[in-house]
This record gives structure tokens, sequence and C-alpha cells, in this order.
């Protein structure tokens, strides 16, 4: 049975049983410190909490998933993929223990003629939590599974919870028998080879405070709820099911084997080693794959790096297979027909993923060149007695190359030589030190307490009814102050207010929050901000101006109208730029972030280079041609597939609702999935004037624009500075950046000439000072004090200038001056002066630090200066001193 198929049956048979299916949230997890989604029940977590109210109460899915930890076991095992699909039943407060069992048991066992999955139930375990017992007696009644085969085991085994505080609890797995040809009798406790893990069933009551191992957690409570979260490993029922070894060998997976073993001119299930270097291309390769599909770029941290590592680490094993060309561009293709099935989203996208793919092998090959030469030369300079390359070595090479460890330790093992792996591990634990508390600092008070809202939000949504209205009758459902439920708040005071409903859009989708008052019997308040600290719940940040506003009263909200058409007017922009964008450099410039405020608009996006000077005017251009052309802007809303097949951009790896809104300007030119608002007719956007376009870090570009208003004053201004210019240099505007040429280089040639000149004059008073120069024991002492000079140079000029003319005599030239209110002092020996022990570095410091600052050079010229020109007469002194 096909990968797809198993998946298919899955999702019907919930859905028959009453269950709402959920598509896969993205492989990428919104909370920042998971990176990746490693279960299905991630995306349900605040309905599993009692956070947010489930809108279901019972739900299906098949998640895509990214689990690393374990990544030196793939290939080695029969299961241990980084990337692989949960399928999972799930119930919010719904049925509990008997009916999770009841449904895994009858899916599992029904016949395959019957939309099951066949297996045998004479070959199938289950394991319960020592101190659950009473699920044994589920088994029992729900089952035809004997006692016998229903074995205890404690917290190790048995209790799951996410790693992070939150829901957990007992629960029950369900293991397949192999056979004997795979290992000892006796069960999942004594040996997990044999006896295959298959299906873990979740009994989530617990909420965990605080989660420092597996086994180690505190309980804080019940969850409101009696829930349910199972999870089924699709690729390991696969590999059951197609009779296959393990899930390297699955029909989603084997392909990338069969083209690396093609590449290789290598067969498979030929040798051990090679056969696990192969499932180790094939799993990285797929992984690679499912997350640049979901957005993740190649980088240095976070989910980056864990892509990064997954392309280096199969390019790696496809040159311990003894290929060294690009291999991505024969492996990527197959893994993308492997699973397009599944995700026909890999194909449509296909041209920007492979890029990111390719382009990231390319700066490996080039990394492992200059990486190579980096331990080339560390092995060249090791003494014979010493044959460790050392810890620091293998770190550079680590951090800096992307090498991983086992790179480094085979190329010593090639040269004969050991590596400090135990000094290369201190420092990755220290690196991984100094990430943890980056993160820590990042986050920082990130994780403020929401219960309060979350507790007002138990009365129902507060409804936004600001599409159509900015004005609107309501009433104070509760007022929250840093974290906490007040009664009241007086004038002068901020806080936070709830309404049932409201016309004012809380930031989100990069549209910023409305503003305006919301006032009532006796008070007025101001809106400065609004937020949805909880999903369905609006925050108005409001600063109390007058009165007194207490929960429960009646309220008007009105909306700032000119703020709120000028937001729109940027919110339109920003469609009307992305689909110039996609329109000039193509669709592969995919969004990648967005703000949108009165009269500015910004947006980023993923694209590999610089568009020239000409594509950036065309986008400008065409941007205020859809302006032009009064497109009508339309909403409408409709089912997240019908949005999808209509051409609707939305971002891939989004979490969407079933029921998506999507915007439409002009029909094809511009369609998105969007909440924000929006102006009625392009026109009303008025001009969108370009203010940038740049780089903001590997690949992504960010553009800005002043729209509306704002864009004619900016171009208005602008237009004054012309024709104040023109004005000037009486010249017309056209002319103005001509005539400025013109005159920076007159300008430059002009004060060459004036240095020149003031050289010449100098040199030309010069032979004076040789006039004044005294004898200080055998040596002429020139001393030229030049009072203010334009800089340094003109010192060194005369100083020089001087030397020529006594260059037969024992002698020292001081020259001495004051250029920007600061002394600079220069000194040049003659020859036969430094014969005699004179040096202008030494000299030069006594001067200096008598003139409070410093100084040094060459024995036979150098230069110093300080601070306080009071002290040249004390600072000639010194170097007279210096002399005798
Ligand atoms: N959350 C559980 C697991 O990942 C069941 O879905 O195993």
């Amino acid at each position: 049975m096909k990968t797809a198929e198993i998946k298919q049956r899955w999702l019907d048979y919930f859905e028959a049983n009453g269950h709402v299916v959920v598509p896969s949230a993205s492989v990428i997890s919104s909370d920042p410190s998971i990176l990746f989604n490693i279960a299905g029940m991630v995306q349900f977590i605040p309905y599993l909490t009692g956070r947010e109210p489930a809108p279901f109460l019972r739900a299906t899915s098949v998640q895509k998933c990214v689990r690393t930890a374990d990544i030196e076991e793939v290939g080695k095992t029969t299961r241990h993929g980084t990337f692989f699909q949960m399928n999972g039943n799930f119930s919010f407060g719904d049925y509990f223990k008997r009916e999770a069992v009841r449904y895994a048991w009858g899916l599992l066992t029904s016949p395959t003629e019957e939309g099951g999955l066949g297996f045998d139930p004479d070959l199938l375990w289950a394991t319960v939590h020592e101190d659950d017992l009473e699920t044994i007696d589920l088994w029992l009644e729900e089952t035809s599974i004997p006692r016998e085969r229903i074995q205890l085991r404690g917290n190790e085994d048995n209790f799951w919870h996410t790693g992070q505080p939150g829901p957990g609890g007992y629960c029950s797995e369900i293991y397949y028998d192999r056979g004997p040809a795979y290992g000892a009798e006796g069960g999942p406790i004594a040996d997990e080879d044999r006896y295959i893990e298959i299906w873990n069933l979740v009994f989530m009551e617990f909420e965990l405070s605080e989660v420092r191992s597996k086994v180690d957690f505190d309980i804080a409570g019940e969850l409101p709820a009696k829930n349910i979260d199972t999870g089924m490993g699709l690729e390991r029922v696969a590999f059951l099911l197609q009779d296959v070894e393990n899930m390297y060998e699955i029909d989603e997976v084997f392909p990338v084997i069969a083209e690396a073993s093609r590449l290789s001119g290598r067969e498979y299930g030929a040798d051990h080693h090679s056969d696990v270097q192969m499932r180790v291309v094939a799993d990285h390769v797929r992984s690679a794959l499912m997350i640049i599909g979901d957005g993740v770029r190649p980088g240095n941290e976070g989910r980056g790096y864990i892509l990064r590592r997954l392309i280096r680490r199969a390019v790696r094993a496809m040159r311990l297979l003894g290929v060294t060309t690009e291999v991505m561009p024969s492996l990527l293709p197959v893994s993308m027909n492997a699973m397009k099935h599944s995700y026909p989203e890999l194909e449509t996208d296909f041209d920007r993923i492979s890029r990111i793919a390719y382009a990231e092998e390319k700066a490996f090959l080039r990394t492992l060149e200059s990486g190579t030469q980096l331990f080339e030369t560390a092995y060249e300079k090791l003494e014979d007695s010493d044959k460790t390359i050392s810890g620091d070595v293998a770190f550079a090479l680590h951090d800096t190359h992307g090498f991983p460890i086992d790179l480094t330790l085979e190329m010593a093992a090639e040269h004969g030589v050991n590596v400090d792996e135990a000094g290369f591990r201190a420092l990755m634990a220290e690196q991984r030190t100094r990430a943890k508390a980056d993160a820590k600092a990042k986050k920082g008070g990130g994780h403020t307490d929401l219960s309060a809202y979350s507790a007002l939000l138990e009365e129902g949504r507060s409804e936004f009814v600001g599409y159509d209205d900015l004005e609107a009758d309501s009433r104070i459902r509760g007022i929250v102050v840093d974290g906490e439920a007040r009664e009241v708040l007086t004038t002068g005071q901020t806080g936070d207010l709830v309404l049932d409903l409201t016309p004012f859009y809380a930031e989100s989708g990069g549209q910023r929050a409305d503003v305006g008052l919301i006032k009532g019997d006796g008070f007025t308040a101001k809106v400065l901000d609004v937020q949805n600290p909880v999903k369905g719940l609006a925050a108005h940040r409001i600063e109390v101006i007058d009165g007194e506003i207490p929960v429960g009263a009646d309220v008007l909200a009105e909306v700032d109208h000119e703020h709120r058409f000028q937001g729109s007017q940027a919110h339109t922009a920003t469609h009307l730029v992305h689909a110039a964008l996609r329109e000039i450099l193509g669709t592969h410039a995919v969004q990648a972030g967005s703000l949108n405020q009165p009269g500015y608009m910004r947006f980023d996006y993923s694209y590999p280079e610089a568009p020239s000077a000409q594509m950036r005017a065309e986008i400008e251009d065409v941007a205020n041609l859809a302006v032009r052309s009064n497109y009508e802007v339309g909403t409408e809303y409709m089912p997240f597939e019908d949005a999808k097949r209509s051409g609707a951009m939305a971002l891939f790896g989004e979490k969407y609702p079933n029921i998506v809104r999507v915007v439409d300007i002009g029909g094809p030119f511009s369609r998105e999935l969007c909440g924000g608002t929006h102006v009625g007719a392009s026109a009303q956007v008025g001009p969108i004037s370009v203010l940038s376009e740049a780089s903001v870090g590997s690949g992504v570009r960010r553009i800005e624009a002043s729209v509306g208003m704002d864009a004619f004053r900016s171009l208005a201004a602008e237009r004054t500075i012309v024709s104040s210019l023109s004005e000037m240099l009486k010249v017309p505007g056209t002319d103005v950046t001509d005539r400025v040429s013109e005159l920076m280089v007159r300008l430059k040639d002009a004060e060459k000439e004036i240095s020149r000149l003031r050289s010449q004059q100098l040199l030309a008073q010069a032979g004076r000072f040789l006039e004044t120069a005294e004898t200080v024991g055998n040596t002429l002492f020139v001393v030229a004090d030049l009072g203010e000079v334009s800089s340094g140079g003109d010192v060194r000029t005369i100083v020089t200038d001087l030397r020529a003319r006594v260059s037969d005599r024992v002698a020292v030239v001081l020259g001495i001056g004051v250029s920007g209110g600061k002394p600079v002092v220069v000194i040049a020996t003659t020859e036969a002066a430094r014969e005699s022990g004179a040096q202008a570095g030494k000299l030069v410091s006594a001067a200096s630090s008598t003139l409070g600052g410093g100084g040094g050079g060459k024995p036979d010229l150098a230069q110093g200066g300080g601070s306080d020109t009071t002290q040249i007469p004390a600072a000639i002194s010194a170097v007279k001193a210096a002399l005798t």
C-alpha cells in the first residue's frame, strides 16, 4: 500500500468517525524555542491547554514533522528519519481513553478491502503506564488482545510531553511483532527492533510546569479537559505494509536511494557501510526538500543551520560513496517526484526550492576546498612528536567551513593523525551555551501571563466589525493592566480594554493597528494600539484622557478615519507592489514579510540577486499603472482550497483557517489571502514612490515606498530642492546634475592648486629657519615653528625640505604647527645625526608627551601631536634637552 494511500485511509476513517480534517501546519513551529514541529499535536497546543477554545471537538491530521536530535542514527536503524509524517487523531474534551483504544484497534485491524490497514491482530502488542492500570481493562474490553500481550512501563516510555512546559499525560503504545528473524521474544520491553512501535495514544490530562528531562518534570495540575492526542508514524506503518526492511525503502524515499546507487555505481544491499550512506542521502535530501518548501533558507543558526547541515551531510555522504561532482540536481527532483502526490505544491514551487538547494551545495563544495586547505596547513605545522589536530582547528573547520566533525576525523585518519575531539566538544558546548543565553535574552519576558485575556475570551470572541464600520456601539467586557484584571481605570492611566465588538483593526498581517477614541458616559480614552494577545480577542491599549472607565460601561468606539484610510492605502499599495514584483522578477520573488502604516509600506521578498536599476524602475511603473487603472478592490470569503485554486497567493507553511478571505485587485492582477483593510479601488492609493530597494540578509530583499499624500509630499519636497538648486546654479532643473558634477571637478582642482601654492610659499620661506638654527652639542638643531598650517602634510614638506638643505651635516630638523586647533610635530634626522645616535621617533615622543599626546615613527622621520598648543615652546625645549 502506497504511503499516500495509507494517509488517505487514515483521514477518511477518522472523518467518518466525526473528526474534522485539518491540514498539516508548516514544519516550522510557531514557537521559536521549538524550531520545527515535532508532533501532530503542536498546532493544537492552545486547544489542549484550554488557552483558546477549540473550534472542533475532534480533529485529525497528517503532520509534517522534523526531528534532528537523533540525526547520527539516521540510516543505521530501521526507523530514524529526520523528516517524517505523523498521523494523528485528537479529541478536545470529547472522547477519552476508551474510544481512543477502540478507534486505533479498528483502523489497524479492519481488512484492507473495508478501508482498514489489515494488520494481523495476533501480532499487535500494547504497553500501558504502570500507574494507569485502568487502561489495561480498556484494552481487554475493547479489543481481542490478550493480557499477556499488554506490558507495563514507566515514565521513560509511557509518559508523553513535548519537552517544554505544557500539556502531557500517560500514554499507551501499540507495537507490531516482525517475527523471530528480527530479535528476541518477549514483547516491546525485550526488543524494540523486533517489536516496532507504530502508534502512540496519549491521554492528555495534565499541565506540566517544569520539564527538566523526559522523566523529570513537575505536574502543576489537571488540564481543563481530558484530551486525546495520538500519533501514528506514517513511515513506519508504510514500511511494514510495503513489506520492506525499513523506512528508507518505502515508496516516498527509496527512489533517491536508487538514484544515489546509480550515480555512485554501488549496489544497494551489497555492503552495510554504503547502504547507511545511501539512506542518509535519501533521508536528508527529502528533509531538505520539505524544509525549503516551507520557507526555510540555509543559514548559520536555528532552522537555517539545521537545513544547511542536512544538505551538507547528504553531499558528504555522496562523497563517501565516491561521487565528488554536484549531486543535488540529480537527487532533489527524484525526491520531489516521490513526494508530490501528497504535497503537490512541491512541484509548483520546485523552481525556487531547487535553486536554494543547488546554491547551498555549490557553496559547500567551495568551502570544502577552503576547509581542506586549512586542514592541510594545520597538518603541515604539526610537530613530529605531536600527532594531534587541535580542538581549535576542528572547531574552526566546523564553525567557519561547516565541516561535520566526522569529516575532520576522517581526513585526520587519512593523514595518520588524531583530532583533539574533547577540545572540539568543549568549544562546541561553549558555543551552545552562548547561543542559549542569546535565545533567552531575545525572548526575554515574551512569555507573559495571558490568563486574564483567556478568561475574557470565555465570553466569546471580540468580534471585528471594522471592515464595514468605523464607529460602533459596544461594551467594556474587561480591563487588563500588566496581565491582571482590573475593575476601573482613571484619568492619566493606561491599560488594555477588551470590548464585546470593535471597529478597531488589531495589528496583524503586517498592518499596524488603528488608532482613535473610546468614549462613554463621563469618560474618554485614546486608543494607542490594538493587539490580539490571544486569538479572537482584541485588546485596545488606551490612555484615559478624562474621567473614570468601569468594566461593563457602554461605549462608542471611533476609529480615526484618516489614519485608517492611510493605513488601507499602504496595505493596498503593498499588494500592488507585490504583484508588480512578481510581474517583473517572476513568481519566485516570494513574500518574506511586510509592514504597512499610514504613508509607508515595506515589503520583504526572497530573491537571490539585486534587481537591475531598470527592473526597479519597471516595478514602480507597473505598481503606479495599476493605481491609474483604478481596479476595483474586492474581498471574498471562500474555502482555502478554492482560494488556492483561483491563484490567490498564500504563504507556504502559514496556518490558514478553512475559510479564508481573499483580496482581489483587478482580477488576475493581484489575488492574495489577506485579513487586512484596503481602499475600495486602486486609484485611491495615490502615488507610490519607491524610497529604496536593498538586501536585508542572505537572499532576502526589502523594498520601501511612501504612499498616497506622503508620496506626493516627498516628491514635492524633492521638487523644491531641485528648483532652489536650479535657481542658485542658474541652470534649468534638468541640467542641475551636470552642473553640480562640473562644479565638483572644479572645486577639487582648485583645492589642489591652493595646496600646491601653499607648499610653495612655505618652502620659499623655509630658508629663514636655517638662519636661526642653533648648535646643540655637535648637532645643528633647526626649528621651524610654523603657526597655523592646513595639515600635517605641510609640516612634513617643510621638514624634509630643510633636512635636504643640511643633509651633509649632523642635523635634526623639528617642524611644529597647529592644524585644526591641535599641535602637529614632525622631526627629521640626517644620516650623520643618526650615526651619532639621534632618533626621530624617540625625539617625537619627547615632544608629543609634552603636548599631551603621542606619536612615533622611524629613526629618520617621525610625526606626532597633542592637544595643548600652549606647550609648543616647552615641546621644543624637550627635544633640545634630549639632544644634549
Ligand atoms: N504527541 C505524541 C507523539 O508525538 C502522540 O501524537 O508521539
